[in-house]
């Protein structure tokens, strides 16, 4: 293998950057929390003291997102429903604030995305990409604030887009442009909600595999995508739940309506299809012909 740069670690998770009261009697419903990046998000929002609501569309699997808070000493319930059914998201948060109390965090984070190009899309398969991400990233965003409203304001928005929002790459036009309307959706109800204490922010993540990945989660795989990202590594997921609960806390009452890219400088470079990224330094020619 050809190390062309060094990479910077990231702290284990059992390492957490905050104090474990951070987020003391706050309650977070978090969208697609049973599994990969949302339970990211879940179990650093647990891991900072908020009781978590795992809402997702298989029972089984927010079931064992719960096993897993409550294997960290957390408090959490498992909630079934469609985030593209604004009906079963006012069952889930009722469910929600009678097992646990009034929701003041919401993790927008349930996905789903597969590879196929725009020509061969089909409308049912652009849908089931764009109304999930969309439709239920603003049905659970609603249903949240007419609730934090009522009570009188304050909360946090946490969604979760990602970096290709600004670049898109073959294959994904569906999550890409789902996900940037997440990002404008942030902004828009974050100037909207403000005056209710509402904070709402995104964030945009790059490379962070985990089980359920397209890319998959091994080793290799997770070598090989590391070689395309100038920080020389893949996110790990701690990194990603830690941004999150920092966004719902004390620690960011200054920030709204944002959109925090995570992707170790992946943005920066053309495209997720050229090859291993070359720092300068090491360059045969900066750029243009070799001599
Ligand atoms: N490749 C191509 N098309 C696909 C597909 C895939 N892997 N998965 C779904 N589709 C298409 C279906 O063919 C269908 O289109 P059609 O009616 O024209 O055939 C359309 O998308 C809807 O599929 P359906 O399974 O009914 O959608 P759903 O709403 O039940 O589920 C997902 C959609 C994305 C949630 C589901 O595919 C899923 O659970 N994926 C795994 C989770 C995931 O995406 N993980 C990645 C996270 S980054």
């Amino acid at each position: 293998m050809v190390t062309c740069h060094k990479s910077l670690a990231a702290k284990p998770f059992d390492q957490p950057p905050f104090p474990p009261d951070l987020l003391a009697g706050e309650i977070a419903l978090v969208t697609g929390g049973g599994s990969g990046m949302g339970l990211g998000m879940a179990r650093a929002l647990a891991q900072s003291g908020a009781a978590i609501a795992i809402v997702g569309r298989s029972f089984d699997r927010a079931r064992a997102g719960v096993e897993a808070i409550e294997a960290l000493g957390g408090r959490a319930i498992a909630v079934t429903a469609d985030v593209r059914d604004p009906a079963a998201i006012a069952d889930a948060f009722e469910q929600a604030e009678a097992a646990l109390g009034p929701v003041t965090i919401l993790a927008n984070n349930a996905g789903g995305n597969f590879p196929v190009l725009a020509d061969a899309m089909s409308a049912n398969a652009w849908r089931a990409v764009t109304r999930i991400a969309i439709d239920g990233t603003f049905f659970c965003s609603t249903e949240f604030a007419r609730r934090r409203i009522a009570a009188g304001g304050a909360g946090a928005i946490v969604n979760n887009s990602a970096q290709y929002i600004w670049s898109g790459f073959p294959g994904d036009a569906h999550s890409a442009s789902a996900k940037a309307a997440v990002a404008g959706m942030t902004a828009a109800l974050a100037r909207e909600w403000r005056p209710h204490r509402i904070r709402v922010n995104c964030i945009a993540a790059g490379f962070f595999p985990h089980d359920g990945s397209t890319e998959g989660n091994d080793a290799d795989t997770r070598r090989r995508l590391g070689m395309m990202i100038p920080l020389g590594r893949v996110g790990e997921m701690q990194e990603f739940g830690w941004l999150s609960a920092f966004l719902c806390s004390s620690f960011a009452t200054g920030i709204t309506g944002e959109t925090i890219v995570i992707d170790g400088a992946e943005r920066l470079r053309r495209s997720l299809l050229t090859g291993a990224f070359e720092p300068p330094r090491e360059r045969a020619a900066l750029w243009g012909r070799m001599p």
